[in-house]
């Protein structure tokens, strides 16, 4: 039976889609055979047309066929088609919503400047060039704009032709991976570190080699025994245990680079968002030796949602950057790539990072409290005192199993540095960045109810 209702959308196209998701869902099989085009008018008591209009964009999308002097039938193609995509599980796809959702990338729907955003998007969208291709690089004047920003901020030495304005970090890391193919077949990464890194070189073949995290970061002494020419690191704010490698060890490191003709990957993901310190210098910036790959990010301190990030690629780098690449336009559409350069050049970036380490600080301190009265002895907190969230150890015996049952029942989703989420590490995540203020303490009491009731019984 299908639903006809009086509502915004025609009747046909009702019909139309019911009859497509029961063909689609394997109700209506193979070779079965349509009521007529009378039959279904006076049983709907709709319109001939309506039925006609239905059937006929069934037809014309394959999932019907007509058998003269018969009638419509459901094509015998088109089930067998279908049967190979993921249909019956579409609803597992969609991404669940949680009531506490504690990941440590996202904002509270507040903080994005929505007002401000759209008056400088309707200034950007009138200096836009619709009749012109844009540049494949990333907007000049964005690359600009950045350029200054990053020296003043980060100290990174660069200019804006060695920028390449990306979609996303994995973008970054692709385009990285392409351009040094030819020169290395393996990276050296940081474990634990960030999964993406692994993912996107693996999937261009790279060997990956695990360098394990010292009290003071990387340990250059197993770096150097695996012959590598690259490496990725995240030096201001090692992810996931929050360290940060000395000055003495950041030379040590561009000189194993300079010596054994090799690139560092410095992913400098959060370090705007300092709030305890000022930010610490970037990697690149000691020097002018051409060995360090800079990768940056607006997700962090703006928004995950725009998709804007950025490398700065060596001088050698970005020739081959041009060849290779030379039929590509960065992902990131004109409109958000002029607007985020007006939101630099006009200061409001600037101020907007002021903004975001005060309310990130609060929002820090609420989450500790929380957690120490809460949660109590029973974790251990590993770091704190920047980024959107703070790492616990537990302390406590928890059966991880049904902690994650029970997360899943209340609504809670919590993050373990392994990044898929299988809490096994004893190491989980609490991200503050996506609560507002006065919702931290409640999302930790209701974390730590379910926490308590996990724990191990050793009887
Ligand atoms: C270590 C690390 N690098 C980079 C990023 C930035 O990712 P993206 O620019 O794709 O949002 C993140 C975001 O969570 C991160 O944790």
């Amino acid at each position: 039976m299908y639903k006809l209702k009086k509502s915004a959308l025609p009747l046909y196209i009702q019909l139309y889609t019911q009859i497509k998701e029961d063909i689609i869902n394997n109700i209506l099989k193979a070779n079965t055979k349509l009521p007529s085009i009378r039959k279904m008018s006076s049983d709907y008591k709709i319109s001939k047309t309506t039925v006609e209009s239905a059937y006929s964009q069934l037809y014309a999308e394959g999932y019907i066929e007509s058998h003269p002097q018969s009638g419509y039938y459901v094509s015998k193609d088109v089930i067998q088609n279908f049967t190979t995509f993921p249909i019956k599980n579409s609803n597992q796809q969609i991404e669940k919503m949680y009531k506490y959702d504690f990941y440590q990338a996202k904002h509270s729907e507040d903080v994005f400047p929505k007002k401000l955003w759209s008056k400088l998007h309707s200034k950007a969208i009138s200096s836009i060039n619709f009749g012109s291709y844009p540049n494949k690089q990333g907007d000049l004047s964005l690359r600009k704009e950045l350029s200054s920003y990053l020296s003043k901020s980060r100290a990174v030495i660069c200019d804006e032709e060695q920028i390449v304005i990306c979609s996303g970090f994995s973008d970054s890391m692709f385009i990285i991976s392409n351009i040094l193919k030819e020169f290395c077949s393996s990276i050296a990464i940081e474990y634990p570190g960030y999964k993406v890194v692994q993912e996107v070189f693996s999937l261009q073949n790279y060997k990956i080699t695990n360098i394990p995290i010292l009290r003071n970061g990387i340990d250059l002494k197993a770096l150097k025994q695996t012959k590598s020419k690259l490496i990725y690191v995240t030096p201001s704010h090692q992810y996931p245990t929050g360290k940060t490698i000395p000055i003495s060890k950041r030379i040590d490191l561009i000189n194993w680079a300079c010596d054994n003709d090799a690139y560092i990957i410095e992913d400098d993901y959060d370090s705007e968002l300092s709030y305890n310190n000022r930010p610490i210098p970037s990697l690149q910036g000691i020097n002018d030796n051409q060995r360090v790959i800079y990768s940056g990010t607006f997700s962090k301190a703006l928004s995950p949602a725009i998709r804007v990030s950025y490398i700065v690629l060596p001088k050698k780098l970005i020739s081959m950057y041009k060849k290779i690449f030379y039929f590509s336009f960065s992902g990131v559409p004109i409109d958000i790539q002029k607007s985020l350069e007006l939101f630099i050049k006009e200061g409001y970036w600037d101020k907007h990072i002021r903004k975001m380490r005060t309310l990130n600080k609060k929002k820090h301190d609420l989450m500790k409290k929380a957690i120490k009265e809460y949660l109590e002895d029973s974790v251990e907190i590993i770091r704190e005192g920047s980024g959107l969230t703070i790492l616990i150890k537990s302390k406590i015996n928890i059966n991880w199993e049904k902690l994650h049952l029970l997360l899943e029942e209340k609504s809670i989703k919590v993050y373990s540095t392994t990044y898929d989420s299988n809490l096994n590490d004893n190491t989980i995540y609490l991200g503050f960045g996506g609560f507002k203020e006065d919702e931290i303490s409640i999302a930790v009491k209701s974390f730590a109810t379910v926490w308590f009731q996990s724990i191990k019984n050793t009887n």
